[in-house]
C-alpha cells in the first residue's frame, strides 16, 4: 500500500496543479519505498533532491495560477507556502549535513501531513476562484 494514497478528493480541477500534486504524491511514495527497502544512499539522494526541487517549483507555479485568478487570500496562502518551504529547507540542510542520522520518518510524516492537510484545506479554498479555462480535470 502506498504511503500516501492519491484519490480524486485531492483534485482541484486545474490540470496543471493536479498533475503536480499527483507528482508530489508519487515522489513521496518513491522516497518511502526506497527507505523501506533499504535502497542505496545514492538512490535515496536522487529522490530527496527531486522532491525538494519539485516542491519549490510547484509552489511558484501554484502562486502564479492563484495570482492570475485574482485569488483574494493569496498573501495568506503564500505565507503558508513559505512556512512549508522553510521546513523543507531545514530537512534538506539536515540531510546534506548529516545524512547518516537523517530522520526520514519524520520528514515523510511532515510531507504526508502537508499533502493531505494543505491541499484539502488551503488549496481547496482557491478552487472557486480558478478560471474556467477548459483545463478542468474533475
Ligand atoms: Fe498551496
Amino acid at each position: 500500500m502506498a504511503f500516501v494514497e492519491w484519490s480524486d478528493d485531492f483534485k482541484t480541477g486545474n490540470r496543471d496543479i493536479d498533475h503536480e500534486h499527483w507528482g508530489l504524491f508519487a515522489l513521496v511514495n518513491d522516497l518511502s519505498d526506497k527507505i523501506e527497502m533499504g535502497a542505496a544512499d545514492s538512490s535515496i539522494a536522487v529522490t530527496m533532491e527531486a522532491l525538494v526541487g519539485y516542491v519549490e517549483a510547484h509552489f511558484e507555479r501554484e502562486e502564479g495560477i492563484m495570482r492570475e485568478a485574482g485569488y483574494p487570500d493569496l498573501p495568506t496562502h503564500i505565507e503558508a507556502h513559505r512556512r512549508l518551504e522553510g521546513s523543507v529547507q531545514f530537512f534538506k540542510s539536515y540531510y546534506e549535513d548529516t545524512p547518516e542520522i537523517f530522520p526520514y520518518q519524520e520528514f515523510l510524516d511532515f510531507l504526508k501531513g502537508w499533502l493531505t492537510g494543505h491541499i484539502m484545506k488551503e488549496d481547496m479554498a482557491y478552487v472557486p476562484f480558478l478560471n474556467d479555462d477548459g483545463t478542468d480535470t474533475k
